[in-house]
């Protein structure tokens, strides 16, 4: 099991390159089982999640594979699709792969897609999901841990109004990939308004699919009769970014970030200026300063455009070692506080009470061996080790490798002190 060896206090200098959407490559891979002609996804992160979703997808009998030359281009042909399902062994380790299920039901008509089971941050059902695609006419009935889902009849998924009891990311996703294939119009009225969300929309728009109000609550769905191949541009990811942002503000120093969207940051960026880091940005890039000793920031996590639960470790990184106390409420998921003990264990002095964390911050960490518990979590506790005196090590960032590209070697290219060991 590979864990990261960090020395600390060094700053941090020089340029990024942001990679990427993780949580925009994975639904469309999944977009691509809609159209039986050649799809190409461009600027895919190296994730083992992404390694994930093109096993799942091979199995069905989707050809799928990075180019040999560039491997952040994807080449994807469901024409000869055969086997609508998705096994547990492979959705237990990446419940994104629930993403399937929208789009096999409305090209196919049938799906076997395994329950995800629950995972590290929180029970994370898919209740929603199985509502809202019921509405459009599909039967589906849970056995043996499997949905199993066919759309009687015709065969063919129809259009729908469906507002979720909360909004739901890959929720609104798979309404939206059903959708675009159903007879007649799909409204989503309480609609998921992340970029990503977004830039799904403008790939399926890109293969034929007509879809308005993406980026708002209300999303307006059109079904037509079929979709086409698309190339399409994988938009750059924003927590990646906003890690990167974090690391850099808490370890001090200047970096450029390129292809960072600062558009897609607004609430990140806000809380890093309040803390006294200097951001700014271009069309393209981001560029942040910092002496290293800010202000503690509270802030409570939302729905986009609000402060991304997904951005909450790596902040309150930040917060540990910044002047004063702040209060840190996660309002999205239920256990994503798991890197708490392992940054008391560096030195942090922090008290969670339910949805809150206070956090005291400190004047300085000292490195002790730390462990991974899920992805934002292993990136929180990299910031934590970036700033600590002496050695921390990171283990099982098996975490880390899901939905970060290279992150060690990233950071090394900007002067940190950080090695993989085997
Ligand atoms: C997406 O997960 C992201 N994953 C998560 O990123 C992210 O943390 C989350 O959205 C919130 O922004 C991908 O996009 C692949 P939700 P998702 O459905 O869609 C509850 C990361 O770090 N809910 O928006 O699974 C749910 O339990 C990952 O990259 C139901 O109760 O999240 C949660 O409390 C972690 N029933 C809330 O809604 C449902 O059917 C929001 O979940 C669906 C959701």
């Amino acid at each position: 099991m590979d864990k990261l060896l960090i020395r600390g206090g060094r700053r941090l200098a020089g340029t990024v390159d942001i990679s990427g959407a993780k949580n925009a490559a994975l639904p469309e891979l999944c977009a691509a089982l809609l159209t039986s002609e050649p799809v190409t996804l461009l600027n895919v992160p190296r994730l083992q999640d992404v390694s994930t979703m093109l096993k799942l997808v091979g199995n069905m009998g989707v050809v799928a594979a990075r180019d040999a030359a560039t491997p952040t281009t994807v080449r994807l042909d469901a024409r000869q699709l055969d086997k609508p399902e998705a096994p547990y062994e492979l959705v237990k380790t990446m419940r994104a792969s629930v993403l399937a299920l929208g789009p096999l039901l409305a090209r196919f008509g049938r799906a076997t897609v395994s329950l995800p089971g629950g995972c590290a941050i929180g029970s994370r059902p898919v209740d929603q999901h199985i509502k809202g695609l019921q509405s459009m006419g599909a039967e589906i009935d849970v056995e043996h841990g499997y949905m199993v889902a066919r759309v009687p009849g015709s065969g063919r998924l129809r259009g729908a109004r469906i507002t979720t009891d909360m909004v739901t990311v890959t929720g609104t996703e798979n309404f939206m990939m059903a959708a675009a294939l159903a007879q007649g119009e799909t409204v989503l009225e309480n609609a998921a308004q992340e970029p990503e969300i977004v830039d799904l929309a403008e790939m399926l728009i890109r293969m034929g699919a007509r879809i308005e109000g993406h980026g708002s609550s209300r999303i307006r769905i059109q079904g037509v009769e079929r979709l086409t191949g698309c190339t399409h541009r994988v938009v750059a990811d924003r927590i990646e970014a906003g890690t990167f942002l974090c690391a850099v503000a808490a370890a001090g120093g200047k970096a450029v970030l390129r292809h960072g969207r600062a558009d897609h940051l607004d609430a990140v960026i806000e809380k890093l200026r309040a803390a006294g880091a200097s951001v700014d940005a271009g069309p393209d890039f981001i560029e942040v300063q910092s002496s290293g000793r800010l202000q503690a920031q509270s802030f409570r996590t939302t729905e986009y455009p609000g402060f991304p639960t997904d951005m909450q470790a790596q902040f309150m990184a930040l917060n540990v070692i910044a002047q004063g106390s702040s209060k840190v409420t996660e309002t999205i998921f239920e256990n994503r506080f798991m890197h708490v003990n392992e940054m008391v264990r560096l030195g942090a002095k922090i008290q969670v009470d339910g949805k809150v964390a206070v956090v005291e911050g400190v004047p300085r960490l000292s490195g002790a061996t730390v462990m991974a518990t899920d992805l934002r979590a292993s990136a929180s506790l990299v910031i934590a080790g970036l700033v600590a005196e002496g050695q921390t090590i990171v283990d099982r960032i098996y975490h880390l490798d899901r939905g970060y590209d290279q992150m060690e070697i990233k950071l090394r290219g900007l002067g940190a002190d950080i090695e993989r060991i085997k």
